[in-house]
């Protein structure tokens, strides 16, 4: 089974904990209805611009299909870049549009069921007939939201795939793609790809596809940020020590002996305990690949000001660009907002984790600890009370 239908009830076409089990990271699933009666939130207009938008990351992708020449142009455009490009055979791509529409953002809400911290982005793709930016794999999970129009996507699970790039394309292109499976998706069907899946998608008329993006940092990155860590934790006067060695035989030899002290005092020196690699964890993961700072007010708000402004009722709303996570702690809950951490109850860090404007009736009466939080979050530029605000 590689085709489902969704319901109302479902979604994805079977239960999380079913799609988690038989698909997820292993195989691909064509979700048709998966959005029933799907709206667009966005047109290609609006598309265009925000590509024009100076922080916003948008990419230009033409393809001559007669030379089979491909041309890549990074954002911000002008109206009039737009205006030169041929009829056809050409894509419009921005990243991190989510953290620009509320409404994009609010296409999320289904994958709930994945911690937020593993999801990075909804990018939106406008073509027009023909579009495509090729044949390529991706190494992040993806799934591809028909959003308006149709785009025909083949795909191949041919595990001996060959994964050699062109060398004449900026674009990391497949030598060789031959397809196993094809799907015409219209508005509302969803594809989702694990990583490494050979995937071609072609626009056919107008089209617009929101692709929701997991995050997935390197363990080369995962190892070398730990290692700072326990680096920074370990300072300069715990030394190598080799207490009751033997008499060097060859001058110069790193011996086996020798060996099993490195690994042994390697080994001890990055066994940290749960309560410390869930502190590193938070920090990291919220700090991951963050495309944007958060600007914090011009102004500093004082606790009376912002509790008037709070019990009047303007709500808290979390800036888009900030990411949250949270785990628990000996008592309450460690929240990690961009690589900071603070205390607070679980209730607290799992509610300022969602992400929808935060009332005060919602939080009954604030006490104390909550304000402070709450407080600090805001004059950092984490939460905003009104209009949220970001700077790269
Ligand atoms: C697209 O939207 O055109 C491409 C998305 C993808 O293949 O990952
Ligand atoms: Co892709």
């Amino acid at each position: 089974m590689i085709e489902v239908t969704a319901s109302a009830r479902s979604p994805l076409g079977m239960s999380p904990q079913a799609f988690l089990r038989d698909f997820w990271q292993q195989r691909p699933l064509l979700i048709r209805r998966a959005f029933a009666d799907f709206e667009s939130p966005l047109t290609g207009d609006d598309l265009g611009g925000l590509a024009c938008e100076e922080f916003a990351l948008s990419r230009l992708v033409v393809h001559d299909p007669r030379s089979d020449h491909w041309t890549v142009r990074t954002g911000p455009f002008e109206e009039a870049d737009f205006a030169s490009l041929p009829r056809s055979h050409w894509t419009l791509l921005v990243q991190d549009v989510d953290k620009w529409d509320a409404d994009v953002a609010a296409l999320l809400e289904p994958f709930d069921f994945l911690p937020s911290w593993r999801i990075d982005d909804v990018m939106v793709s406008y073509a027009e007939d023909g579009g495509s930016v090729g044949a390529h794999v991706d190494q992040y999970d993806v799934f591809l939201l028909q959003g308006q129009g149709r785009r025909r996507w083949q795909i191949s699970t041919d595990r001996a795939a060959p994964t050699a790039f062109r060398d004449d394309v900026e674009l990391r292109l497949l030598r060789e793609f031959r397809p196993t499976h094809e799907w015409l998706l219209e508005p509302g069907d969803m594809l989702y790809l694990p990583p490494g899946v050979p995937h071609h998608g072609v626009a056919e008329g107008e089209c617009l596809t929101f692709s929701i993006g997991m995050r997935a940092p390197s363990v080369g990155e995962m190892v070398a940020d730990f290692a700072g860590f326990v680096a920074e934790r370990l300072g300069e006067s715990v030394r190598y020590a080799d207490p009751g060695i033997a008499p060097a035989k060859k001058t110069g030899e790193i011996d086996d002996k020798a060996l099993e002290k490195i690994e042994s005092t390697l080994r001890d020196s990055l066994a940290v305990d749960a309560s410390l690699l869930r502190g590193w964890f938070g920090a990291f993961i919220t700090r991951y690949r963050a495309a944007h700072e958060a600007l914090p007010p011009a102004r500093a708000l004082s606790a009376a000001e912002f509790t008037r402004r709070f019990k009047a009722g303007e709500s808290l709303q979390a800036n888009p660009w900030s990411r949250f996570a949270w785990s628990k702690a000996r008592s309450g809950a460690t929240l990690y907002v961009a690589g900071e951490s603070f205390h607070c109850t679980r209730r607290l860090a799992e509610r300022l984790c969602r992400r929808d404007p935060l009332t005060v009736a919602e939080l009954g009466t604030l006490e104390t600890p909550t304000l402070d939080l709450l407080l600090a979050l805001l004059n950092a530029g984490h939460l905003a009370l009104g209009r949220i605000r970001s700077k790269r």
